[in-house]
Formats: structure tokens, sequence, C-alpha cells
């Protein structure tokens, strides 16, 4: 019993000065055939970011779980800090959202727009938009591109 109680107290403070100074780890569930869900992946990498990647057949369930609205979906889902974060959303707004973190579930770019995070190939630039979706379910432009 003590043994246990020590290593609870070594564990969690072992725990709390490595978790400190570090953005929390993102999660990923992506299909294991998809291309551009790696390149995302890299692109946040690159960014600072630590990331779990889940390979799934049933990427659906996670958008259901995380409250992504119908219609915003993307090619894949991904989970930090309490958020959603859903398609190719640029770095820069998932650490703007981390850094002044409001009461939502979280930011998606819908479909897959060319030049967005891990859609480059090719070289053109859709215009699009990152959206902050409300704990309602309703949206919001949180950033254009
Ligand atoms: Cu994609
Ligand atoms: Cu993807």
């Amino acid at each position: 019993m003590k043994n246990l109680i020590a290593s609870f107290l070594i564990g969690s403070l072992a725990q709390t000065s490595w978790a400190a100074p570090a953005t929390p780890v993102m999660d990923v569930y992506k299909s294991p055939t998809c291309g551009c869900c790696n390149k995302w992946i890299d692109h946040l990498k690159a960014n600072g970011f630590t990331v779990r990647s889940h390979d799934t057949d049933n990427v659906a369930q996670h958008k259901i779980r995380l409250g992504v609205p119908s219609g915003y979906g993307s090619c894949h889902t991904a989970e930090i800090g309490g958020y959603v974060i859903e398609g190719h959303v640029p770095a820069k707004e998932i650490k703007r959202l981390l850094k002044e973190p409001p009461r939502a579930r979280g930011l998606v770019v819908p479909a897959m727009p060319v030049g967005s995070p891990g859609m480059e190939a090719g070289g053109g630039k859709d215009s699009y938009k990152v959206f902050l979706v409300n704990q309602s379910g309703s949206v919001r432009t949180y950033a254009q591109y």
C-alpha cells in the first residue's frame, strides 16, 4: 500500500513536470490508405505537435463521437486537449485554439481544399475556411485562407 501511494505520487509529479511546457498529444484517426492524412500529420509534426496516428476503417464513428456536424466532414478526425480537429486544419489555427481556448467542440475544414496543409500536391490553391464548431453544433468562421 505504501509503495502504491509512493509510486502514485512520483508518477503524478513526473507527469506534471514533464507535461507543463509541452502541447498536448494529438490523436489522429484516419483510413490506412489515406495519403493526404499522412501529409497533414507531417505538417503538424513540422510545427511541433506530437501526433499519435490511429488507422481505422471507421473514421465516421469518431466524427459522431466528437460532434463533427454533418456536412462538415473530411478525410481524418483528430482530438487534442478535449477539442475535435476535423480535416486539413492549419497548425497555426490549432495553436491559436489551444492558446485562447474557447467553449467549443473544435475546428473543422470540410472536404479537402487544394492548397490546405497536406493537400499541396499540384500546386493549386482553393480558398477555404476554418470553422469553429460551437458547443451547440453550429459553426462560425474562425479563419479564412
Ligand atoms: Cu485529406
Ligand atoms: Cu486526411
